[in-house]
Order: structure tokens, then C-alpha cells, then sequence
């Protein structure tokens, strides 16, 4: 299964994107968190990325296509993975899209996470990520057992430079503009499914569950 988790930031992508992975046994590929390890280890690419993702702006089209299908080329995508962050405009799911046919494949199903803004601020707000490994939490929904040490890996659990309230903004007029249209891309192709992000982090994975048996029965 070649499966896209969409929707506008905060939405709860991330989290849920970790249940479905293990569930169905497919890497989570975000490109979010791998500009974020490069910033973090300081490689060439992550340089490149640092200016636009901590102002909320999309980095260039060269840069993160050729980032996104190097890491789907990977023998771990081989039999199926979980998008997520990507494709975020028109061209890049068009690219994605060309990418996978020269490989006789296509889209399984894009899972849209819908979210109010006023709960998408809240929830970006109290966000926290663990430096090291990732790991995402929630001062208020999921804190770490001990305050700043991630439960996985014991390193330090910090805010994102990119969730502050002004760039959080701009990530949402960002998203309106260059990215919900990939939602059309996708209902065209007879693909997208629309989930309620409301509610807590279990009934939103009911819901995608419920969606991903209707297509592995079919
Ligand atoms: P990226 O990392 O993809 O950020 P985003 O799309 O803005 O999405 P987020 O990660 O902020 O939100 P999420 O939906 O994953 O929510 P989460 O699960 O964490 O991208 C960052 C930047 O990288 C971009 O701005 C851009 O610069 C660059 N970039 C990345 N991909 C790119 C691309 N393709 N093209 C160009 N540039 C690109 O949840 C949020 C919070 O809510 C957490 O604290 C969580 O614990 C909590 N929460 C989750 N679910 C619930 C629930 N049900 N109830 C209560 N709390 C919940
Ligand atoms: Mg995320």
C-alpha cells in the first residue's frame, strides 16, 4: 500500500501517521522530520531548509522532491509506505505521481485529516518533540512521564522553532494556498478519504482504521 496521511499542520498527521506505520507494517516517511534531523546534524541539506522551515515557508521544489523520491526508493518502501508532509503542492504530487507510474504504481489512498484552526493553534501550541529522536508530545494531551525527557529515548524533549504563534499563522495561510489544492489532485483520482481530526488521539485512529479495512477488503 502506497498510502498519503494530508491535511493542515497540526491536524495530527504525525501522530497518527506513527499508529498506522506500525500497524500495517510500512515505513513513516515524513519530510518534516527529515529536514528537521539534517537541521539538527547540521548537513548541507539541512542548511538549505533551515531559513524556510522556521519561517513556515515551503522549502523549493528542487530540494525536497528529489529528497522525498530518494527516500520512497529505499528497499524499506518496496512494499508500501506512509507519506507524510509530502506532496505538498501541485507539482510535487504530479512528480510523485510520474515517479510512481515508471514504477507501475500508484496511490493507494490519501487519508485527509480535517481540523478547525482554533484547535490547530491550541494543539501546535502545546507541542512538544523529543531533539533527539522525534518523538512527539503534548504539554496538555501526551506530556512525557518525566517533564523534558522523552519517554523513548531519554533525550531532551523541546518546542519546535516553527511553533511559535506568528509562524504558526503563516503555516496555515501557506497551507490554504499552495497545499489544499493537492486535496483536489487527489479527489480527482478517486483516492482521497476525509477523516474528522476532532476528538482524542484514539477515536481519530478508529476512524482511519475503519477507512483502511474498507480498502483492504476491496
Ligand atoms: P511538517 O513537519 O510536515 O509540519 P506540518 O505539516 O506543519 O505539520 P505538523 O508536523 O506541524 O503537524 P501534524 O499534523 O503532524 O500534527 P502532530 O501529530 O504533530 O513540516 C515542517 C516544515 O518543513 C514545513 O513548514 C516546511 O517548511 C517543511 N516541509 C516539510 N515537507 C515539505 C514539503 N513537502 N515541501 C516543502 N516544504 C516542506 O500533532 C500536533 C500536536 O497535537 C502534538 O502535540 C500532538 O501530541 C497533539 N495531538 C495530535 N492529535 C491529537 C488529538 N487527537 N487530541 C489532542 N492532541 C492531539
Ligand atoms: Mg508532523
Amino acid at each position: 500500500m502506497q498510502l498519503l496521511i494530508f491535511g493542515p499542520p497540526g491536524a495530527g498527521k504525525g501522530t497518527q501517521a506513527v499508529r498506522i506505520a506500525q500497524a500495517m507494517e510500512i515505513p513513516h516517511v515524513s519530510t518534516g522530520d527529515l529536514f528537521r534531523a539534517n537541521m539538527r546534524d547540521g548537513t548541507e541539506l539541512g542548511k538549505k531548509a533551515q531559513e524556510y522551515v522556521t519561517g513556515g515557508e515551503l522549502v523549493p521544489n528542487e530540494i525536497v522532491i528529489a529528497m522525498a523520491l530518494d527516500r520512497i526508493g529505499q528497499a524499506d518502501c518496496q512494499k508500501g509506505f506512509l507519506l507524510d508532509g509530502f506532496p505538498r503542492d501541485v507539482e510535487q504530487a504530479e512528480q510523485l505521481e510520474k515517479w510512481l507510474l515508471e514504477r507501475g504504481k500508484n496511490i493507494t489512498a490519501v487519508l485527509s485529516v480535517e481540523l478547525d484552526d482554533e484547535t490547530i493553534i491550541q494543539r501546535i501550541i502545546s507541542r512538544r518533540v523529543c531533539r533527539s529522536c522525534g518523538a512527539t508530545y503534548n504539554v496538555s494531551a501526551q506530556p512525557p512521564k518525566v517533564e523534558n525527557v522523552c519517554d523513548q529515548c531519554g533525550g531532551p524533549v523541546v518546542q519546535r522553532p516553527d511553533d511559535q504563534r506568528e509562524v504558526i499563522e503563516n503555516r496555515l495561510s501557506v497551507y490554504k494556498k499552495q497545499t489544499a489544492p493537492v486535496e483536489e489532485f487527489y479527489r480527482k483520482r478517486g483516492v482521497l478519504k476525509t477523516i474528522s481530526g476532532d476528538g482524542d488521539m484514539d477515536s481519530v485512529f478508529g476512524r482511519i482504521q475503519e477507512v483502511l479495512s474498507d480498502f483492504e477488503r476491496s
